[in-house]
C-alpha cells in the first residue's frame, strides 16, 4: 500500500478539515481529538465535498443535507445518506502526514 505525503501535521488545525489529492482522489484529513483521520472527501449521496463541512465528536457533517460520517469508519449517523463513505489509513512520520488511497481501512 503506498503511502503519499499530503501535508505537514503542523499545517492541520483541530477539527478544520483540509482538501488534499492523493493519486486522483480527493480526500480531506482531519485531525480531531489528537489523531489524524482521511476521508474521501466526496459525500455518498451527492457530489458535495465533505471538506467544507464542520467536525464534531469525531463526525464530519455534510453541509448540504446535514448527513455526518463517522472519521473512524466512513459510516453515515443519518439521513438521507445511507452509504459509508470510504476511509483511508494514515501515518505520521514526524511533522508529515501520509495516507493510503489504495485500500481502505
Ligand atoms: S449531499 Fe451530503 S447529505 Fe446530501
Amino acid at each position: 500500500m503506498a503511502f503519499v505525503r499530503v501535508c505537514a501535521l503542523s499545517d492541520l488545525e483541530e477539527d478544520t478539515p483540509k482538501l488534499v489529492e492523493v493519486d486522483g482522489t480527493p480526500v480531506s484529513v482531519v485531525r480531531t481529538g489528537g489523531e489524524v483521520f482521511a476521508i474521501n472527501d466526496i459525500c455518498s449521496h451527492a457530489n458535495v465535498s465533505l471538506s467544507e463541512g464542520e467536525v464534531e465528536d469525531c463526525q464530519i457533517e455534510c453541509w448540504l443535507h446535514g448527513s455526518s460520517f463517522d472519521l473512524r469508519t466512513g459510516k453515515p449517523s443519518g439521513l438521507p445518506a445511507t452509504r459509508p463513505v470510504p476511509v483511508y489509513p494514515v501515518q505520521i512520520q514526524g511533522d508529515d502526514v501520509l495516507v493510503s488511497v489504495t485500500q481502505e481501512s
